[in-house]
């Protein structure tokens, strides 16, 4: 069943959580979209999780278009979103022309990172038919890729309320809250019509979102928001160390992985040479 996003609304309103993972690549979404996760975002943390960037800020247009392309080959359900990259937005004209690739990819919706200073982007895209995703709270493009959580202080939580609530009216369909102290995510999820989803915000969202990486163990890091629901990193090295081994002892190939040439070709063959 395709998952639009008023069934994600829909989630909302019966208080069922939302799932959502971040994909990079083909076979990655589809495994997402087969398992029934609700949502996949190619977020822009495919720069330091699959290209070995140091940080978000060094992810391109190009990058994100090649990624989105990848991934939403492998969607068929969930509900599927890029993110707009650093500096992809800084005029409405440029964040309506970068928004318009990453739809002509594939992407239902753009993420758009910023507190209510991107009120203004998220009203000219709105207005343009271009669905928008909020992202306030810790953000990597503006606020550097040292994880800090945002709205531990009553100022900053206001702050957070109120650039929440105003992205909202602006035309935001749905908002990612990262690094947010529990009770202020829920005091926002409570408050807000659309869709509210969580990473490293607590239990009171509307939905979680975390990062396939973080989901799959694939990474050396491990962070406190998330959990590795399997040790992928561990598997693969015994899988490849086992593969080498194979190789090196001369038991890959085998018998069953080999093709032969008809054995009179064979005479025919080598008594011409
Ligand atoms: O880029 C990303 O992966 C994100 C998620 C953390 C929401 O923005």
């Amino acid at each position: 069943m395709k998952k639009d996003l008023a069934y994600l609304e829909k989630k909302k309103k019966n208080g069922r959580p939302i799932t959502m993972v971040t994909a990079y690549d083909c076979p990655t979404a589809r495994i997402a979209d087969e398992a029934g996760v609700d949502a996949v975002l190619v977020g822009d943390s495919v720069g330091t999780n699959m290209l070995g960037y140091a940080s978000e800020r060094e992810v391109t247009m190009e990058d994100m278009l090649h990624h989105t392309a990848a991934a939403a080959r492998g969607i068929q359900n969930a509900y599927f979103f890029a993110d707009m990259p650093y500096r992809s937005a800084e005029t409405p004209l440029d964040a309506e022309k970068n928004a318009q690739r990453l739809l002509g990819k594939g992407a239902l919706c753009v993420k758009l990172e910023g507190w209510r200073e991107e009120c203004g982007i998220v009203a000219y895209l709105s207005k343009k038919s271009i669905p928008v995703c909020a992202h306030i709270g810790y953000n990597p493009q503006i606020h550097g890729a040292k994880p800090k959580v945002f709205g531990a202080n009553a100022r900053e939580a206001r702050e957070l309320i109120e650039s929440a609530g105003l992205l909202e009216k602006a035309g935001a369909i749905l908002l990612i809250l990262e690094k947010v102290p529990e009770e202020v995510a829920g005091i926002i999820t409570k408050a807000l019509r659309i869709p509210v989803i969580g990473i490293g915000s607590g239990r009171l969202c509307d939905g979680q979102v975390l990062v396939i990486n973080d989901v799959l163990g694939i990474g050396e890091r491990s962070f406190r928001h998330a959990r590795a629901f399997m040790d992928y990193r561990t598997k693969a090295l015994d899988a490849l160390r086992a593969y080498t081994a194979a190789v090196e002892n001369g038991s890959f190939p085998a018998e069953e992985h080999v093709h032969h040439i008809a054995p009179q070709d064979l005479v025919k063959l080598e008594s011409s040479r």
